[in-house]
């Protein structure tokens, strides 16, 4: 197995990409027990890398302590926030770390079954997870008894989803993999204790699963000697557009963006959107500012843009893709977003008022805290933040040969 593995090995970073050997996080584990395991989870500080930043052993104490016959664990591999691609360089390069994190949290929590929610253009890539989920069985890492635990049985599953941003949701994920249509769920109840089927369930996204291993191998406090005091830790960031060497880089939390925008080879940056599409847009005098959860908060994905780039087409784009990606379950959303795309079509055409745009800006607000889930709540982002950031090149009077806007 190990063979397989190296073979594969081509990166460098402090805590994910460090020197890992195949199997070894499942034995430390046995060796540590439950109480023990959620213990380094807890000392590690590890917050969720799928965006929302929960605390990992919170989720995991809280599903452990739920009582059921069944319990699951899900990995979110569904990767569909625009500019995000880590996920992918870890199931492909380092598939090791994220099905052991899995049996590790299944052994944690009392699980049997884990589940890999897989994003439908990620299908490439099946066959071989499917390879390495075999050598694990014939290793005696995954199927009944896994070396030598006689109370221990898990095994791994891949499921395919079919392209709906939504389904990254965790409660519409588990509607898709159910066989619904991939809807949120209105919450609580959560997961945690109404999840897959009815059963308490962990949804941990694929960088989180594969942090595991190398706490559990190297420890809590290890892990918390990188990034901040709040983000502790390191973290992937899949970094696209305007620069010489886009790809996926490990770097430990409270790096800051310029610092970023550096080691990438960014040059006459005008901006940077961090977070993906329904996160921030950071101008050029904001690029102090670190990446972290208590300042420019990411699920991974930094799209960088140079000076040649028109904001307002970036804007359009995002808020076109979250007209087509609204599941269309509630209003804000549904009709929100469209509102909001519409503005910017005005803006364009140079036929708008600052009133009207002023009103769509209190609609983003209301959608913040009146739409149902995590999407209709943050595709207004890019919308408040470019038009804020960039109200100069946006409303320009230029823009449109003089007919640019109407001051009423
Ligand atoms: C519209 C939407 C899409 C999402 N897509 C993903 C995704 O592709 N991968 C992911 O891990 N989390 C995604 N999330 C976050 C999940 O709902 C959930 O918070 C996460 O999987 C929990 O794992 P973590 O605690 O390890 O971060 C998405 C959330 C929303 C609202
Ligand atoms: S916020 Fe959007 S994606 Fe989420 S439930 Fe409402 S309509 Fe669906």
């Amino acid at each position: 197995m190990e063979t397989l593995l190296n073979s594969q090995k081509k990166r460098g970073g402090p805590v994910l990409f460090s020197r890992y050997k195949g199997g070894e996080g499942i034995h430390k584990a046995f060796e540590m027990g439950r109480e023990n395991i959620l213990f380094e989870v807890k000392t590690s500080g590890l917050k969720g890398r799928g965006g929302a930043g929960f605390p990992t052993a919170t989720k995991w104490m809280l599903t452990a302590a739920s009582v059921s016959d069944k319990k699951f664990i899900i990995c979110n591999a569904d990767e569909g926030e625009p500019g995000t691609f880590k996920d992918r360089v870890l199931l492909l390069e380092y598939p090791e770390l994220v099905f052991e994190g899995m049996v590790i949290a299944g052994y944690t929590i009392g699980a049997n079954q884990g589940i890999v929610y897989l994003r439908g253009e990620y299908e490439y890539m099946r066959k071989s997870l499917e390879d390495y989920l075999e050598m694990m069985r014939k290793e005696n890492l995954l199927g009944k008894a896994i070396i030598g635990k006689t109370d221990f049985n898990f095994d791994i599953k891949i499921h395919l989803g079919s392209g709906a941003y939504v389904c990254g949701e965790e409660t519409a994920l588990i509607e898709s993999l159910e066989g619904s249509r991939g809807e949120p769920r209105n919450r609580p109840p959560y997961p945690v204790n109404t999840g897959y089927k009815g059963h308490p369930t962990i949804v941990n996204n694929v960088e989180t699963l594969a942090s595991i291993p190398h706490i559990i191998t190297k420890g809590g406090e290890w892990f918390r000697k990188y990034g901040t005091e709040k983000s502790t830790g390191s973290k992937l960031f899949s970094v696209s557009g305007d620069c010489e060497k886009p790809g996926v880089y490990e770097l430990p939390w409270g790096t800051s963006i310029k610092e970023l925008l550096e080691v990438v080879g960014a040059k006459d940056t005008k901006a940077v959107q961090i977070g993906g599409a329904s996160g921030t847009c950071v101008p050029k005098s904001q690029f102090h500012r670190i990446l972290a959860f208590e300042d420019a908060a990411t699920g991974g994905s930094v799209i960088i843009f140079n000076e040649n780039r028109d904001m307002l087409k970036v804007l359009k784009n995002f808020m076109e893709f979250f007209v087509e990606e609204s599941c269309g379950q509630c209003t804000p959303c549904r009709i929100g977003n469209v509102k909001l795309l519409e503005g910017i079509e005005m803006i364009e055409r140079g036929n708008y008022t600052f009133t009207y745009i002023n009103n769509l800006k209190d609609l983003a607000r209301t959608m913040q805290f009146s739409a149902k889930c995590g999407l209709g709540q943050s595709s207004l982002n890019p919308f408040l933040s470019i038009l804020e950031n960039f109200k100069d090149e946006i409303f320009n009077p230029c823009r449109n040969g003089g007919s640019n806007g109407k001051a009423s």
